[in-house]
């Protein structure tokens, strides 16, 4: 039994039973544009723990933890130290959690865990990147699926599994808007998602940069990111909430909707044969993938509220931030808001 499989298995198959919701897909070839759908598939019941915030205004400790890496805390909750990275959600154990479960969440909405065409490769054997890989739930599951591959995990912070992971699976500390640390041409496919809240508009152009480099020529890149402001039919409760964290977004540079702006950041950079999928997930509506969307939004906005206080005080108040949220929640299944999911892939040029 591979490492996260009894976490895996919360997906299992017996409670399989098919939700009405159709996600649209847009596919865009460099020139030409196509479009195919999928049927989400609903999944068994997780439930995200509670925050433990319950004070946004107390005061910041640096500590380090076991293995010696150095962290601070604010507002009971644990957060990285370095300048230089923009990233906003904390690093402890139930933002963790809500990660790990967000990957099977995503993986069932989106029908995959990849969208560049790199199966037959990956079944022989190549060198890939996960860019961001948080505490590593994409790199496990993919490199247990493909041991003939070699899997290589970078975050700028230490959240994942250190001592105990598949042969086949490594990981290194890095800021990836800074200096990737691999030779030119190290990699056949890098994989990258939800970096939305850590990099900042030049982080993004940087990043690209680095990540072209340790592409090989011919290689495959494919970024997932959600697109915060493409909400269908939300209530004002939600689009007030969108809009204070966009508003925290671009008072520390950080673009309030990077989706979008993929394709046309990509084709900067260099790559080429750009695909855009776009996908539209129901937010506590619709069946299993929608009511499992909407638990992950609540808890990732719980997660937010250190920050979402810097700008709404009366969120420090933590009842009335979660009476806000709950009130999010209730009109997303009253109005069937969708959230649009971005999945665009690209290849560096041969030549
Ligand atoms: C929301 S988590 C996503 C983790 C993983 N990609 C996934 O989809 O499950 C975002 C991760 O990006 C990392 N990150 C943010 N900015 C970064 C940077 N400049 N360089 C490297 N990692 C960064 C954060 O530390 C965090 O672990």
């Amino acid at each position: 039994m591979g490492v996260f499989s009894p976490l895996k298995n919360l997906f299992g198959q017996k409670e399989i039973e098919r939700s009405s919701t159709t996600i649209k897909y847009e596919k865009r070839h460099s020139n030409s544009k196509q479009s195919s759908s999928s049927t989400a598939h609903p999944n068994t019941k997780i439930t995200s723990p509670r925050t433990n915030v319950s004070n946004t205004s107390s005061s910041s400790k640096r500590k380090s933890d076991h293995s010696g890496y150095i962290f601070q805390y604010k507002h009971g909750r644990k957060y990285h130290t370095n300048a230089e990275v923009a990233y906003v959600l904390p690093h402890d154990d139930d933002e963790t959690d809500r990660v790990h479960e967000q990957h099977w969440i995503l993986s069932a909405a989106l029908q995959c865990n990849y969208h560049a065409p790199v199966t037959e490769m990956l079944e022989k054997g190549i060198m890939v990147l996960d860019s961001g890989c948080g505490p590593a739930t994409w790199t496990f599951e993919m490199g247990e699926t493909y041991p003939r591959s070699k899997f290589h995990g970078i975050d700028a912070s230490c959240v994942f599994p250190e001592d105990i992971k598949p042969a086949n699976v490594e990981f290194v500390i890095g800021n990836i808007a800074k200096k990737i640390p691999y030779p030119d041409s190290s990699f056949d496919y890098i994989h990258q998602r939800l970096l939305f809240l850590g990099l900042t508009d030049s982080d993004w152009d940087s990043a690209l940069k680095e990540l072209y480099r340790v592409l090989k020529p011919g290689g495959y890149i494919d970024l997932v990111e959600p697109d915060f402001h493409a909400l269908f039919l939300a209530g004002p409760c939600m689009f007030s909430l969108q809009n204070t964290l966009a508003e925290i977004s671009k008072a520390r540079s950080i673009p309030p909707a990077i989706a979008p702006e993929l394709e046309d950041r990509l084709f900067k950079a260099g790559f080429k044969n750009i695909v855009v999928r776009k996908a539209d997930i129901p937010l506590n509506h619709g069946g299993k993938i929608g009511e499992l969307l909407w638990n992950d939004y609540r808890h990732a906005y719980m997660n937010l509220r250190g920050i979402m206080a810097t700008s709404d005080p009366t969120f420090e108040n933590l009842k009335a931030y979660e009476a806000h949220i709950h009130q999010c929640g209730e009109e997303a299944k009253q109005s069937k808001t969708c959230f649009r999911w971005y999945a665009v892939y690209a290849q560096k040029p041969l030549n």
